[in-house]
């Protein structure tokens, strides 16, 4: 057996499972914001396109995708971050949904060779980074992003030996749980990081189209990248994902960009890893990604969700306003956030997930301590009739 496999974590949604073991919820209808899944439907432009190629399933697909898809694909991160051009031979690459390609980068950059590899993660975090890192022989240290610095990634936090042993850095932009974007000056200091020390950022990306502004899009790596005089996009790739963006999470569909050298390492192993994209989940992607309508009607949605939620839960608890993202991190009344997320499960049949799953003690302090996560991807009524229960449950508990 792999030795490292016992380091896995339960995942959180694991954790909450075991939180609420033997608990009996409100005879209320329940309305979950623990989980991330959009629920509003997969546009028709893409389910259409998915059902007239079904025929795609009768072939071997390529791990590199098609061409045609790999322009799409080019052409949308071109458009989306003002690049002048982006190589769809070298640059770019279809994968099976952002966590996939995540976790099989580490694999890819990861050189056990080096004494003692360090990647580095933000957090709180999406927990793949730190699974993606045991399974690929390195250490994890991370990054904590807190409410006192304003969710900045403190890269100070780190010894000059870690830095100096760091492969793999993964950033998280938006962040979830957070919601913080990162902005050009975090950027730059970063790339700064990266060459200083040799390391190779990891950007995960997933939640990039959903933000409040439609004049205001959120930054991303590779925009930074260009802004910043770096349009070899040395050391960087980006992770993109149409779970989010075209409420498709079961297509298992997204795209990484970025350094070409990076990307043809990523390729070899991903060929070996046996991770190629139905063609028939590729036309429907290339359906997804060339429509923008169903993505601005997406964010309408969240939009109004958040502006039904926001002013419902200010008033009884501490709401962090997210640049971007559908999550809303808040610190919760009393500090406990396992005890709340359960009695709050208890009496009002909401699930919220502790922030505690979703961060580890480091530096001294738990960041996601006291805080819970809600994800606003119901219907209007569902979010607005969750935050009431909330509002009404934290009134309970001063
Ligand atoms: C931060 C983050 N990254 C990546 C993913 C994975 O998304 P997907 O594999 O569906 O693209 C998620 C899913 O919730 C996420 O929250």
């Amino acid at each position: 057996m792999h030795a490292r496999l016992p380091l896995l974590q339960p995942y959180p949604f694991e954790r909450l499972r075991a939180l609420f073991a033997g608990v009996t919820p409100a005879a209320l209808t329940p309305l979950r914001l623990s989980i991330g899944e959009p629920q509003f439907p997969t546009p028709t432009v893409l389910t259409d396109a998915l059902t007239a190629h079904v025929g795609g399933l009768a072939v071997y697909p390529l791990t590199a995708g098609q061409r045609g898809l790999r322009e799409t694909l080019a052409a949308w991160f071109c458009r989306r971050y003002s690049l002048p051009a982006l190589d769809p031979d070298t640059q770019v690459l279809p994968v099976n949904g952002s966590r996939e390609a995540l976790f099989a980068f580490a694999q890819t950059v990861v050189d056990q060779t080096q004494p003692a590899p360090l990647v580095v993660s933000p957090n709180p975090f999406y927990q793949i980074y730190e699974g993606a890192a045991i399974l690929a022989g390195a250490d994890i240290a991370f990054l904590n992003q807190t409410a006192a610095t304003g969710f900045a990634l403190e890269l100070a936090s780190l010894s000059e030996a870690e830095w100096r042993r760091t492969q793999l850095l993964y950033v998280c932009s938006p962040g979830n749980p957070t919601g913080r974007v990162l902005d050009l000056d975090a950027w730059r200091e970063l790339f700064e990081y990266a060459d200083r020390y040799g390391f190779v950022i990891a950007s995960d990306e997933c939640y990039s189209e959903i933000y409040p502004d439609e004049a205001r899009p959120p930054l991303g790596g590779l925009e930074a990248a260009h802004r910043l005089g770096r349009s070899d996009f040395r050391n960087l790739v980006v992770c993109t994902s149409l779970s989010k963006r075209s409420n498709a999470p079961g297509l298992r569909s997204g795209a990484v960009a970025g350094d070409a050298a990076l990307l043809k390492a990523f390729l070899l192993y991903r060929t070996y890893h046996g991770s190629a994209m139905s063609e028939t989940v590729q036309h429907a992607s290339d359906a997804a990604w060339r429509d923008e309508a169903h993505v601005v009607l997406n964010r309408q949605q969240y939009r109004a969700a958040f502006e039904a939620v926001l002013p419902v839960l200010a008033p009884v608890m501490r709401v962090y306003q997210p640049d971007a993202g559908f999550y809303v991190w808040a610190e919760v009344p009393g500090g406990d956030d396992a005890a709340f997320a359960r009695d709050l499960f208890a009496a009002t049949h909401v699930t919220v997930l502790p922030g505690q799953f979703l961060a580890r003690e480091a530096h001294g302090t738990q960041p996601g301590r006291g805080f819970v996560r809600m994800a606003l991807v119901a219907g209007l009524d569902e979010c607005r009739e969750a935050a009431q229960r909330i509002a009404g449950f934290c009134r309970t508990q001063a």
